[in-house]
């Protein structure tokens, strides 16, 4: 007899260090360590105009700015170490790693205290500042010095060509496959001090819930899209990540 479709029964596991996570991390887990975030008060957007600094129109307007900004927080990496969230992360990936499971770190952020802090696979969806890509040659290297209208690439010599390796509003972010694909096959997804208004990444949480894949939230307050999320954590993530850690190693329920 024809009816009515069969209700989809989603059933999944509870969580424990043999699923498979996706993690996207924004600002705020590095803001423990002292970098400033983008929109909070007193943020990065507070101080700059991001359509003069983070923008291929602003590079070609004046490129000489674009470079005192990323060389001030290049060399502002110097100054700032990993947190506890940090240093949890990279935990959870090595004991997923040994019970069967994995975690996909994915980053909005282009510092690099996710790897300092012991993570070996992380995500930059916006690229690195600890990196240069030369817009003539394409050649891509880690670089950590200065950039000026009068560096030389490497590789071509051309001069002027370096441009921080960063993904600039009105680009493609990186890796977007990539993360697409871990999201599909995830059983859970982890958003980490963002203040989802920045896509695609703002929108990972929606993809994940039309998969019916749980979501949880992990920010010092609420973020613009916490309503999408079914468990929330709010605090500040120094202390919030490894609180996750234990729950995950002692319970496995969360
Ligand atoms: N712990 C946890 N969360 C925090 C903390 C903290 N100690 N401090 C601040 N936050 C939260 C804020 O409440 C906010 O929701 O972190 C979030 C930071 O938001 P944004 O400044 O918007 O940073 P982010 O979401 O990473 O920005 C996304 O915007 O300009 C672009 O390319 C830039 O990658 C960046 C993107």
């Amino acid at each position: 007899m024809r009816g009515l479709p069969r209700p989809v029964i989603l059933i999944r596991c509870r969580m424990n260090l043999s699923s498979n996570i996706v993690v996207l991390t924004g600002a705020g887990i590095s803001a423990d360590s002292g970098v400033p975030t983008f929109r909070d008060s007193g943020g990065i957007w507070a101080k700059y105009d991001y359509r003069e600094v983070a923008t291929p129109e602003g590079y070609a307007a004046n490129p000489a700015l674009v470079h005192e900004f990323y060389n001030l927080r290049r060399a502002g990496l110097k100054e700032v170490k990993p947190n506890p969230a940090h240093k949890a992360l990279a935990q959870l990936e090595e004991a997923m790693a040994e019970a069967g499971g994995s975690l996909t770190l994915v980053t909005q952020n282009v510092d690099d205290l996710h790897e300092r802090g012991g993570s070996k696979s992380v995500l930059h969806m916006h690229g690195e500042l600890t990196k240069v890509c030369c817009t003539a040659c394409g050649d891509v290297r880690a670089w950590l010095h200065d950039l000026s209208l009068k560096t030389e690439c490497p590789v071509c010599r051309a001069l002027g060509t370096l441009r921080p390796h960063i993904v600039w509003f009105g680009e493609m972010p990186m890796l977007m496959d990539e993360i697409a694909e871990a999201i599909a096959v995830a059983d859970q997804f982890v958003s980490i001090g963002t203040s989802g208004s920045v896509y695609p990444a703002a929108g990972f949480v929606s993809e994940a819930r039309s998969l019916g894949i749980p979501c949880m939230e992990i920010n010092l307050k609420p973020s613009e899209n916490a309503y999408l999320f079914d468990t929330a954590f709010y605090g500040p993530a120094a202390e919030q990540v490894p609180l996750w850690l234990d729950r995950l190693r002692s319970s496995g329920s969360r």
